[in-house]
């Protein structure tokens, strides 16, 4: 994947995403991630890919302080009509180059970008950099099995996948071995298609 292509991938998507992955199985995945948590209006939360904005619907986002990133100006454009009436600030930027100051933000959700960005080691640095010591990131996303290399089938599926714009060989356990230093895994767990998809809770170490 590479962002020239996840633009012309994700415009293509744009006016069918939601009823494909905010529907069904995924939806009743982002009520179950999205129901425990109670975010608090002096928080300031980032979302970064935030796509159509399926998760922004499952929370109260009129009473919070929102900033929501993505690549995609079609995608984004979706999730702008479904807030309108809110002061939830918009920008088109690249999830691993953030133009954001370090220790910004208290919460970061990223559902289903860690698959998607070119390289999702530079996105994860980037959202521990843009995250206050003490914050948390929100990951709902698809990884390789723990401690498994990928299927044969998977293996010969995984470039038309990537064509699609996701890929299905994204390891958290990689990602999380590159960037743990300041970082505690708080929760781990298959959401979806038995641990395919999995909700991760991360917490930045304080100083
Ligand atoms: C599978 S969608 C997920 C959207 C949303 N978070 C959700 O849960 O439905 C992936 C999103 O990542 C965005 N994206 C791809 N590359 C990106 C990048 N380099 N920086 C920011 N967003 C990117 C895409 O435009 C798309 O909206």
């Amino acid at each position: 994947m590479n962002n020239r292509w996840n633009t012309i991938i994700y415009k293509f998507w744009s006016p069918i995403y939601d009823n494909l992955f905010n529907s069904g199985k995924f939806l009743e995945a982002r009520k179950k991630i999205f129901q425990g948590e109670k975010f608090g209006e002096n928080q300031h939360i980032l979302f970064v890919g935030v796509g159509t904005g399926a998760d922004l619907e499952l929370i109260n986002y009129k009473d919070l302080n929102i900033t929501a990133i993505d690549y995609s100006y079609e995608m984004l454009e979706k999730a702008k009509a479904k807030c309108q009436s809110s002061s939830i600030q918009f920008f088109k930027m690249d999830a691993q180059d953030m133009n954001f100051k370090d220790n910004q933000f208290d919460v970061v959700i990223a559902s289903l970008v860690l698959s998607v960005v070119p390289d999702a080691d530079k996105c994860m640095k980037e959202m521990v950099r843009i995250l206050k010591p003490d914050g948390k990131i929100i990951i709902f996303d698809k990884f390789s099995p723990k401690g498994k290399k990928l299927s044969l089938m998977k293996k010969i599926i995984r470039p038309f996948i990537n064509f699609l714009g996701t890929d299905i060989g994204v390891n958290f356990e990689t990602l999380y071995e590159s960037n743990k230093e300041n970082l505690t895994v708080k929760q781990n767990e298959s959401i979806m298609f038995k641990g395919m998809y999995r909700e991760i809770v991360i917490s930045k170490n304080s100083i």
